[in-house]
């Protein structure tokens, strides 16, 4: 079956859900032209709702927070349209699990109207890894974005090997319902910001949530901020880092209890 077109869409704060999907396409060899990349990363893209047909293809991806979908995301992926459009379905964990959210954005895009034909899970360098705390630096790496190449070409086998869209299999992921786990993240106060801030704006501009005053990069909205680390990886000037705390805590335990790198996994 030939697709018409193919929409890439990524929530990423730290871009490591963004390296993946695109790997993916690659490997799927679409032509230019084809290949529509929806970044919803900010406030400002996740107004703008997603609608699809049935010769279109839906490759998806988020990162994994608390081993569940971002909850942030409810709204964004609730509103999603589609008939029978078929959907790769994706997520990025940083090297500890990924418990139920596979599962879960399988049953978020199958409640939605799409066709759920496959899935992943990739590693990608956690949003608390630093230079001192590394956990899955430099993750996906080589490896990962060749199997992600080489999934994206498996998709694109199963989409060729029928007429229609009603001859393409489920997927079946691993997971459980209800999927448990929590979805309300730290409430705290935990980016120290030094006299290296030019305030440059950068730190404002990356925050998917708005949470960073575009004014003062020191002010950040606490009970906005989902701790994703994007204005401490993206400062240009290496000015935030994590003060003690709770996510600096964590940040400590991933790199004694998850040191052991994992592997990508796909379900076709
Ligand atoms: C609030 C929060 C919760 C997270 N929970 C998990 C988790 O449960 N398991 C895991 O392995 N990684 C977890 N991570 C790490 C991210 O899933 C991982 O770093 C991912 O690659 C980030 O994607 P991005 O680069 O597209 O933002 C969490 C990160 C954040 C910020």
């Amino acid at each position: 079956m030939e697709m018409k077109s193919v929409k890439l869409v990524c929530f990423s704060p730290t871009g490591t859900s963004k390296r993946v999907v695109q790997g993916i396409a690659e490997g799927m060899g679409l032509g230019l032209g084809t290949v529509e990349l929806i970044d919803i990363t900010t406030p400002a893209a996740r107004k703008q709702s997603l609608s699809m047909s049935d010769n279109e293809l839906l490759v998806i991806a988020v990162p994994v927070y608390m081993g569940r979908v971002p909850a942030l995301l409810e709204e964004w992926l609730g509103a999603m349209q589609a008939e029978n459009t078929p959907a790769v379905c994706v997520v990025v964990y940083g090297n500890r699990a990924y418990e139920n959210a596979l599962l879960e954005l399988r049953d978020v895009v199958a409640e939605r109207g799409f066709l759920p034909i496959a899935g992943a899970a990739y590693i990608g360098e956690h949003s608390f890894s630093s230079d001192n705390a590394p956990t899955a630096q430099g993750r996906p790496n080589a490896d990962d974005l060749r199997h992600a190449r080489e999934f994206g070409g498996k998709v694109r086998d199963k989409l060729q090997s029928v007429s229609s869209h009603t001859q393409l299999a489920e997927v079946t992921v691993p997971g459980s319902f209800p999927y448990e786990g929590r979805t309300n993240l730290w409430d705290v106060d935990f980016i120290s910001v030094s006299d290296e801030c030019v305030q440059c704006g950068v730190c404002a501009e990356v925050c998917p949530m708005g949470a960073v005053d575009p004014d003062n990069s020191s002010r950040i909205d606490q009970v906005k901020c989902i701790t994703c680390c994007a204005c401490i990886k993206k400062c240009p000037h290496n000015a935030r880092t994590m003060k003690p705390g709770p996510v600096m805590d964590a940040q400590n335990r991933l790199i004694t209890l998850y040191a052991e790198p994992k592997q990508p996994e796909y379900y076709i």
